[in-house]
């Protein structure tokens, strides 16, 4: 299959619409003040897709490792050989509820945000999420070209990547709605998102002027 090909694929969902058919302007403005919540294991895409979402959008977009590397003035990876894992996670738990009230924006969470109870309670109210899910031949080829990974650093990185997507798979899949892709191009992924958004967004909006109709 031609990269082409692949991307027509994806473009289509279930019921044939299609990305460049979908109203942006509405689509904006249904979302209100929520932030598109991108979730999923890291590699799967998050900030690489969610920079083209928010530009296709004309929405900022706030990546929330960053945001925490920025108000530590430390890396991720600093962060959890200095004070550990339990003070990155209570730090990034902070973070995005914080940016959680800055929206609409695109908004790219690390891989573990989502396990937080609190943060995905925070992302239902402030936000409408997406997981990304992408296959472990994936998501491995892209992680193996960046070393910056702490969760990574060990003698098997495989053998944990597979751990963390058994355990945080049942998980990410509580988000509003699931994208799944496999090695296609990122603005594939974007369209195949914008489709998604559109199918919830607009029958909800349906569904609220069918319950007023009858109220
Ligand atoms: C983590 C993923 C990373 C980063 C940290 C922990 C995880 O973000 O937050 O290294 O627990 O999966 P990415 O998913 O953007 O790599």
């Amino acid at each position: 299959m031609t990269n082409n090909d692949k991307m027509r694929r994806s473009e289509g969902s279930a019921t044939g619409k299609h990305a460049k058919s979908v109203d942006l302007a509405r689509l904006v403005e249904a979302l209100g003040h929520r932030s598109i919540v991108l979730v999923g294991i890291m590699g799967c895409g998050k900030s690489t897709v969610g920079k083209r979402l928010a530009q296709r959008l004309g929405l900022d977009f706030v990546d929330a490792d960053s945001e925490i590397e920025r108000a530590a003035n430390m890396s991720v990876a600093e962060i959890f050989s200095e004070h550990g894992e339990p003070y990155f996670r209570s730090g990034e738990e902070r973070v995005i509820a914080r940016l959680l009230r800055e929206g609409p924006q695109v908004l790219a969470t690390g891989g573990g945000a989502f396990m937080s109870e609190a943060t995905r309670n925070e992302i239902a109210e402030h936000g409408l999420s997406v997981w990304l899910k992408v296959d472990f031949e994936t998501v491995m080829a892209r992680v193996r070209r960046r070393a910056t990974r702490p969760l990574l650093q060990n003698p098997d990185p495989e053998g944990t990547m597979r751990k963390l997507m058994a355990t945080r798979e049942p998980v990410y899949a509580k988000a509003a709605l699931t994208v799944t892709s496999k090695d296609v191009p990122h603005e594939a992924v974007v369209d195949q998102i914008v489709v998604t958004l559109a199918e919830h967004l607009f029958n909800s909006e349906a569904g609220d002027a069918s319950q007023s109709a009858t109220s």
